[in-house]
Parts: structure tokens; C-alpha cells; sequence
């Protein structure tokens, strides 16, 4: 009877990884060099990291003053979105009177704790003072253009990308009309990410939105805009996905919505991620969550010009969910003792998984002795 032949098979990484596989053949041992890491990372950041991402989070300048959420931030997470803090509303709340005090404690406690940051954000509808939208139309984009200088000057070298425009769009693919449209039309868009070039040239220049995740006329209206203003040299380095999902309704077109911009020259980046599961939570649901966690990280690690994930706050006790969405909550990884749920395990396991292994070249089989 012949021996049974042991084929090498790839191997996924274990919970400890290995720096090569052994497998048995026949003909005895066969070394498989599998490029595997040494070792699994424990934290969501040295995991991101190792795949050339990174995983953020939202803080306020509330939670800077607790020491249980700032300690885990820094421990998990390489990257900080400031939840409010550089807001046209806290930035420049009266015209040409700018108070960047909330965004530098911010970038202060990023840098101490080797996290860096994506500014959040220049011109949106939302959280505007109600000077600007006093103004007469003709007055309109040199405010704009002067608040954006002044603050990606202020923090010039300091951020790592801006939210130049954040959520322009309606859920018809058609541009809101608000303050800025109206003075200005589309330009608002390209005279924004230019005067943004123009104060940081270094940092990367971001238009964000929801409900953009999945391919659908929404996204198809910002997919379009992204090809008219790289058209037209326009300074624009990416599209952040916010992400605000609900537990097992992760757009089943994720993927091929972030490949599709991607295509375009642009990173991308998840840039809100929350998961709300509509109370009480159960242990199904705590893992549908997981679930959608690991898909979308999976979907980001699946192309290469996404530059990382971030979710929209540490925990669920500081969470903007509950306060929109009543009914709704435990959108985080952590609940609101700042325990790990499935999602965070679903997180890192999946940063952790082995990248795709080269097939082994395999050796050569000596003929085996015949048996007498
Ligand atoms: O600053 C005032 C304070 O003076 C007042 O006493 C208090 C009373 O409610 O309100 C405070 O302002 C609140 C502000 O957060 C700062 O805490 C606003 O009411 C509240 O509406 C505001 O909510 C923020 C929301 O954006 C506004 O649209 C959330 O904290 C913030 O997490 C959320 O973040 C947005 C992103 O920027 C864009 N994408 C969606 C995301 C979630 O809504």
C-alpha cells in the first residue's frame, strides 16, 4: 500500500503565527518559508500598522478629561479625529475672531501619545456659525477661503489629512444647496480644496460623507464629483467613508464602491466607523456587530489605497449614537465599562490574519522504493 502523500497547504497564521511552516511529505520533511508575522499584534493600532494602516478614533475635548477612555485611546488607536473641536462653530465663531485653543488640546494629546490626526473639519453645513450664513452671496467664498488659511495655516504640519468638505451631498447625488452652493455652485468644492493646498500642502485633502459607502446614487454623485475635480487639477487626495451603519446592514457593495475610487487615483479611508444595534443588545446581535466590523476592515485591507479605519469614538458610553438614534446604541468596540465586545475582536483578528501566503514551491518528491 502506498504511503497516503501529505500535500503542503497554505496555512493561516495562529494565534501566536509562526515564522515557517513544516509539512510532512512521503519523503520526509519539507520546509514551507511561509512570510508570516512572528507574532500576532494585541493592540488595534501595531495590527493596523503592521498592514501599512492605521485605526483611529474620535475624542472631544469632554473626554481628554477622562482617564480611563484617553488611556485606552492611546493604547489602541494611532489616530485622532477631533469630534468638535475644529468646527467652523468653535474655530471661528465670530468672522476674523479665531479660537483654535479646543483643537490644540486635541493635537496636544495626540502628539504626546504618538498618534497623529485628521482635521475635522473646514466647511460644512452643520456646526456653522450663524454669521456666515448672514452673509450676503457675494461675501460668501472669500469668508470661506479665509477661514480655511487661517486654520489649515494654524495647523499646518500638525494634521495628517483635512476633511476639506464634509458631507456635501444629498441622498439624491445632487449637492446640498446650502450657504456655500448658493454663493458659489459646485466651485465651492474646488475653491475650498484649493485654498486648503494652498495653507498645508502637505496634508492630504479629504471630501467625507455618509450613506457614500455602498454604491447607490449618493455615491455615485461623489464619485462623479471626484472625476470632475481631478479633471480639473483640483487638489483632492481622498474620500472618506463615515460608515454610521446599523448591525447587519453593511452595504454588500462596499468593497467594490471603495475600489471604484480608489481606481480614481485616491485614498480612501473609513472615517466614522459606528455599528448601531437597536437595544437591548443580545449576544446575536454583539456578533452580527463583529461581523460588519470585520468586513469592513477586511474591505479596507483589500485595497491598497485605503490608508486606514476609524471609529467615531472610544466607547459606548461617549457614544454620539443614543443622543440621534433612540432605541439605538452599543455602536462601539468597547461598551461603556471600556470592555472589548466581538467587534473589536472581529477587528483585530482580522488585521491580524495572515496575509495571502506565496504558494510553496513545492520539492521535488523522491519516487518512493517500491514495496516488495
Ligand atoms: O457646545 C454646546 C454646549 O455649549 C451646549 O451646552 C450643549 C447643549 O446640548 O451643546 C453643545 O453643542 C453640541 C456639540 O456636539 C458639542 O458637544 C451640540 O448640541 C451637538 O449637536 C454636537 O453634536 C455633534 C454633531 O457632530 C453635530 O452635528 C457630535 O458631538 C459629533 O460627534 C458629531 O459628529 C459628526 C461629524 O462631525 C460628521 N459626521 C457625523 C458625525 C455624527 O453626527
Amino acid at each position: 500500500m502506498q504511503p497516503a502523500t501529505i500535500r503542503p497547504r497554505r496555512r493561516r497564521q495562529g494565534a501566536r503565527g509562526l515564522a515557517a511552516a513544516t509539512a510532512l511529505t512521503a519523503a520526509g520533511v519539507v520546509t514551507l518559508c511561509a512570510a508570516l508575522p512572528a507574532q500576532a499584534a494585541t493592540t488595534l493600532k501595531a495590527a493596523a500598522e503592521a498592514r501599512g494602516r492605521y485605526f483611529g478614533t474620535a475624542l472631544t475635548r469632554g473626554d481628554l478629561g477622562i482617564s480611563a477612555e484617553t488611556s485606552l485611546a492611546a493604547a489602541q488607536f494611532d489616530m485622532v479625529t477631533p469630534g468638535n473641536e475644529m468646527k467652523w462653530d468653535t474655530t471661528e465663531p465670530s468672522r476674523g475672531g479665531f479660537n483654535f485653543g479646543p483643537g490644540d488640546q486635541i493635537v496636544s494629546f495626540a502628539q504626546s501619545h504618538s498618534m497623529r490626526v485628521r482635521g475635522h473639519t473646514l466647511v460644512w453645513h452643520a456646526q456653522l456659525p450663524a454669521w456666515v450664513s448672514s452673509l450676503s452671496l457675494n461675501q460668501v467664498q472669500s469668508a470661506m477661503e479665509n477661514h480655511i488659511t487661517n486654520e489649515a495655516t494654524h495647523y499646518k504640519g500638525k494634521v495628517y489629512s483635512w476633511d476639506v468638505v464634509n458631507e456635501p451631498f444629498n441622498e439624491d447625488g445632487t449637492l446640498r444647496q446650502d450657504v456655500f452652493y448658493k454663493a458659489m455652485g459646485t466651485n465651492y468644492i474646488a475653491n475650498a480644496l484649493r485654498a486648503a493646498h494652498a495653507a498645508d500642502p502637505n496634508a492630504k485633502l479629504y471630501i467625507n460623507d455618509y450613506n457614500i459607502e455602498g454604491v447607490n446614487a449618493k455615491s455615485n454623485g461623489m464619485y462623479s464629483l471626484a472625476q470632475s475635480l481631478l479633471a480639473q487639477g483640483v487638489p483632492l487626495n481622498g474620500i472618506g467613508f463615515e460608515s454610521h451603519f446599523i448591525a447587519g446592514q453593511v452595504p454588500s457593495s462596499l468593497l467594490t464602491n471603495m475600489q471604484r475610487f480608489a481606481a480614481l487615483g485616491l485614498d480612501v479611508a473609513v472615517t466614522e466607523l459606528d455599528d448601531r444595534i437597536q437595544l437591548p443588545t443580545s449576544t446575536a446581535k454583539l456578533q452580527q456587530q463583529g461581523t460588519d466590523y470585520g468586513t469592513v476592515v477586511n474591505a479596507c485591507l483589500s485595497v491598497p489605497r485605503c490608508v486606514g479605519v476609524s471609529q467615531w469614538g472610544v466607547d459606548d458610553g461617549h457614544s454620539w449614537i443614543p443622543g440621534t438614534f433612540p432605541g439605538y446604541g452599543a455602536a462601539t468596540m468597547y461598551d461603556s465599562g471600556y470592555q472589548p465586545k466581538p467587534a473589536y475582536n472581529a477587528a483585530l483578528n482580522a488585521l491580524n490574519a495572515a496575509t495571502p501566503t506565496p504558494t510553496p514551491t513545492p520539492t521535488p518528491t523522491p519516487t518512493p522504493t517500491p514495496t516488495p
